[in-house]
């Protein structure tokens, strides 16, 4: 059985292409560490006072639910001690948040600190997501040091909130799972190389926004509730959680295609989900484990970010169905 912290060291050790800084070590332990918390705190549910509203709005106008709050101020506070973060930037926060005094240190990291709010109240798997940054370390930390590609990720993971608390980190060479064991208070390694099969039969999209979708989305979702009788010859199944960690994590496990698109809604609004804090870090997993993830027009670790809040279209999971729906929007 290998633990996180042995993976860590290995690879901190390790003399290929895959090695980790000493840093990354200190950073990703802390990242578990403090999820771990945060899963204790989820599983105390009701009986730790962590369900509900904060009635508190964040700066895409969204209310806050208490556990949003908690789980941000919990990794805040983590990431600061660690000084090996000179920044951090949050879904729950208007702007960056420089740690004092730690302008030179390594790491940016951006988070979505509670993924799929709406399913807390009711007992539904939700989660927590990092983007790893470097530090272009030249002044102030400032929102602007943030606006980079998800291809600059040095590092990128999901922790999710479920029957099990998983963890699934990528360096850039594969995605790795760890399982939390609660009664020792470790994450163990419970995969060892995840893989998203190019060809799949489940997709995942809210069906309720169908009528304010553009043609190539109203096209491609009509040809798989189609099923066999249509073009593609075949059936396809749909789940949506709400959780884009539940899915995306489904997506790495078995296969599908998740998708939250753009649509006719709000054109200043060109999809739900955040790059910086959302499409990027799973962007980078997805791809990892042989996956693809596009928005409507273009590869999502490409997009040169222009804010931090900016949101984008996403279309991720196995190759085959993203390629054939990102075509349609061509
Ligand atoms: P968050 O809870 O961090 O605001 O994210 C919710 C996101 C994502 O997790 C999920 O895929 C999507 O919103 C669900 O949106 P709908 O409620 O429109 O289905
Ligand atoms: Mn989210
Ligand atoms: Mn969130």
């Amino acid at each position: 059985m290998t633990t996180l912290a042995q993976y860590l060291q290995n690879a901190s050790q390790s003399k290929g292409s895959g090695c980790i800084s000493t840093q990354m070590v200190t950073l990703v332990l802390a990242i578990a560490d403090v999820s771990q918390r945060i899963s204790a705190a989820v599983h105390k549910g009701a009986l730790g006072g962590v369900l509900g509203s904060a009635d508190t709005e964040n700066v895409q106008g969204e209310t806050q639910k208490k556990l949003d709050v908690i789980a941000n101020d919990m990794i805040l506070e983590a990431l600061a001690k660690t000084e090996v973060v000179a920044g951090m930037a949050s879904e729950e926060l208007d702007d960056c948040s420089p740690v004092a005094g730690h302008e030179d240190k390594p790491f940016l990291v951006l988070f979505d600190p509670l993924d799929g709010s709406s399913n807390i109240d009711v007992n539904v798997s939700i989660g927590t997501i990092v983007s790893v940054l470097p530090n272009p370390a030249n002044g102030p930390v400032t929102n602007q040091a943030f606006l980079q590609a998800g291809t600059a990720q040095l590092a990128a993971a999901y922790v999710v909130y479920g029957p099990q608390t998983q963890l699934v980190l990528t360096f850039g060479h594969g995605v790795v799972a760890f399982t939390l064991d609660r009664d020792a208070g470790q994450y163990i390694q419970t995969s060892n190389g995840m893989e998203i099969p190019a060809d799949t039969k489940e997709f995942a999209i809210n069906m309720s926004n169908q009528r304010h979708w553009y043609p190539p989305v109203q096209r491609y979702i009509s040809e798989l509730l189609a099923g066999k009788t249509g073009s593609r010859g075949q059936d396809f199944n749909m789940r949506w959680s709400a959780s884009m960690v539940a899915d995306v994590h489904r997506v790495l496990t078995r296969g599908g295609i998740f998708m939250y698109p753009k649509d006719l809604r709000d054109p200043n609004k060109p999809g739900k989900l955040r790059l910086m804090y959302e499409a990027n870090p799973m962007s980078f997993l997805v791809e990892q484990a042989g996956g693809a993830s596009f928005d409507a027009a273009q590869r999502i670790l490409d997009i040169q970010p222009t804010e931090l809040h900016q949101r984008c279209a996403v279309m991720l999971g196995s190759k085959n169905e993203v390629n054939l729906v990102a075509g349609y929007h061509q």
